[in-house]
């Protein structure tokens, strides 16, 4: 039992010491999300700019945004969405590592396109913070 007892005061100590990192964490998350572009086309407001707000992504099939119009989504896009792409911290990592590969995959097709004009981002620890950003606009 006595193991037991250090393990729950490990996972408590654990749990503490995440409650003190939360506030800084999400302000590098929230910068990572401006610094490498993705503010310069996405809210995360519900307001459609360039691409579709990315309020509530997460959980939400690909190609869905309410209110931003399909016809402004690539048919790439449409069809990952209907072949069962939904987005969660897997997908959206390895999409925004390289957006149109990364379709070309899921469809395995090599003509797919991505109407994101983003070359993607290789680094993970920023890749990271967006999707634990992401992971907060509910
Ligand atoms: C130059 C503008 C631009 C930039 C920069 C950009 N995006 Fe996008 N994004 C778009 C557009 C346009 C779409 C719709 C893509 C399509 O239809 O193929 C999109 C789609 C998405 C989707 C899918 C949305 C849905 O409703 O299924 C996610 C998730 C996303 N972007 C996240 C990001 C993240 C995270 C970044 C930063 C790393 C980023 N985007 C940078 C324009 C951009």
């Amino acid at each position: 039992m006595k193991h037991l007892t250090l393990m729950a005061a490990a996972v408590a100590g654990i749990t503490a010491s995440m409650m003190v990192a939360a506030a800084p964490v999400q302000a590098d998350a929230a910068k990572a999300f401006k610094k490498n572009r993705c503010a310069q086309c996405h809210t995360v407001s519900g307001k459609h700019t360039i691409g579709p707000s990315l309020k509530g992504i997460m959980g939400r099939k690909a190609g869905t945004a309410e209110g931003y119009k399909s016809s402004r989504y690539s048919d790439s896009l449409i069809a990952a969405g209907e072949k069962g792409l939904v987005w969660n911290d897997k997908t959206i990592d390895a999409y925004i590592t390289n957006p149109k590969q990364f379709l070309r995959d899921y469809l395995d097709d090599p003509k797919a396109r991505s109407k994101m004009a983003y070359p993607g981002l290789k680094k993970e620890d920023q890749r990271a913070l967006i999707v634990e950003y992401l992971n907060s606009v509910k």
